[in-house]
């Protein structure tokens, strides 16, 4: 077996942009992960994606980087309106929107332009614009590093709730996904139940958009709040949108009666906890080397040459700040690797 590896800076491996040295190995297939893991190499792992939802920390020398670039798009059968498309892990994801939009299929639209790999897709259940993976997700190869053999895990399985799945808890580090399988439509496709896509398609008189129109629209209402990797280095949402109970939500709502909230099952809310460290004072402002996003208070940027410390002191700041004024703890939403 010949395993191909090389210490690397992983600076542009993390969307983050933290300049970190590894020994990466690059996992083009199933035969490489199983070589992988039948010599075993005596040294903890971890597996990399599109890096588009971690920060690195010094610990990460101490591992080796499984490079996850396992590629294909393939039809795999077809029935009735129901088309399942099997995907590498390492397939960039936005790429497999926008084929799917090029193919007329319908079901992944509203996730355009979110960085990062297929295969990271079910691990935190990723969504945006009212959609989630789950909705249109089927099951998974995996290779389980426990039985050392291959899986296939199927979507109830997953135990998928918002941005969560076995693979980030019961089960984290146990699989390794190889391939992802979704269910899309021929289906037209209807406009995100979304205030913001919904007010795009108003403004414009479209009340039939096609795929690729809205797309389009994801893509333009995305990048106006959100800054792109390339340009300044961050990892989408930095902390998940708090869920409270009904109670504390109300009382919040007597002090500031615009507090967005999507209500829940169960007498919960669902808060943005862009808007209560907005409200906490804290949206563009610098912590050392990183700041939160002047136009979105939910993002931590790299300001240039950040480090994990200076994104655990911006962390804990934040987290102490509007804990102090709302009563609510945030949780931050990437992985510290
Ligand atoms: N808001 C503020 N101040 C801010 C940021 C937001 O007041 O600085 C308010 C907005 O005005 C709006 C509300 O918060 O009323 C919600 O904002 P937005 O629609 O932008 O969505 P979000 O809840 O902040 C979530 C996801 C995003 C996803 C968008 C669109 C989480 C943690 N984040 O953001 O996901 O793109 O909805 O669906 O659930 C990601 O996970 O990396 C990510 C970008």
């Amino acid at each position: 077996m010949d395993l191909n590896s090389l210490l690397i800076n992983l600076g542009p491996y993390n969307t983050f942009g933290i300049a970190l040295n590894a020994q990466v190995f690059y996992i083009k297939n199933t035969v490489n992960l199983i070589d992988y893991f039948t010599q075993m190499p005596d040294k903890p792992y971890f597996v990399l994606g599109g890096g588009s939802n971690i920060i690195l920390t010094p610990e990460i020398a101490n591992k080796n980087i499984l490079k996850i670039e396992i590629k294909g798009i393939e039809i795999v059968h077809t029935e009735s309106n129901d088309v399942f498309v099997k995907i590498g892990a390492g397939e960039n994801w936005d790429d497999v929107v926008k084929w799917s939009v090029d193919q007329n299929l319908s079901g992944i639209a509203s996730l355009s332009a979110i960085p990062g790999t297929a295969g990271a897709t079910p691990v935190q259940n990723v969504g945006a614009y009212g959609a989630e993976i789950k909705d249109v997700f089927v099951s998974l190869t995996a290779y389980d590093t426990k039985e050392n053999r291959l899986v296939t895990i199927k979507n109830e399985e997953c135990n998928f709730s918002y941005r969560n799945s076995i693979f980030k808890s019961s089960e984290k580090g146990r699989y390794i996904i190889i391939d992802i399988l979704l269910k899309l439509s021929t289906i037209s496709p209807i406009i995100p139940d979304y205030a913001p896509v919904k007010k795009y398609f108003i403004d414009r008189n479209n009340t039939n958009p096609t795929l690729q129109e809205i797309r389009d629209a994801i893509i333009e209402i995305r990048w106006s709040k959100l800054p792109k990797p390339e340009e300044l280095g961050n990892c989408g949402s930095f902390f998940e949108n708090p869920i409270v109970g009904k109670d504390l939500y109300e009382k919040i709502k007597s002090s500031y009666p615009d507090v967005p909230g999507y209500e829940l099952p169960n007498d919960v809310v669902k808060i943005p906890a862009g808007w209560l460290i907005e409200q906490s004072g804290l949206k563009g402002v610098n912590f050392g080397s990183v700041r939160t996003y002047e136009k979105n208070a939910l993002v931590l940027v790299n300001s240039g040459g950040a480090t994990h410390e200076d994104v655990m002191l911006a962390k804990q700041e934040i987290v102490n700040k509007v804990n102090e004024k709302f009563g609510i703890v945030l949780q931050s939403e990437p992985e510290f690797v």
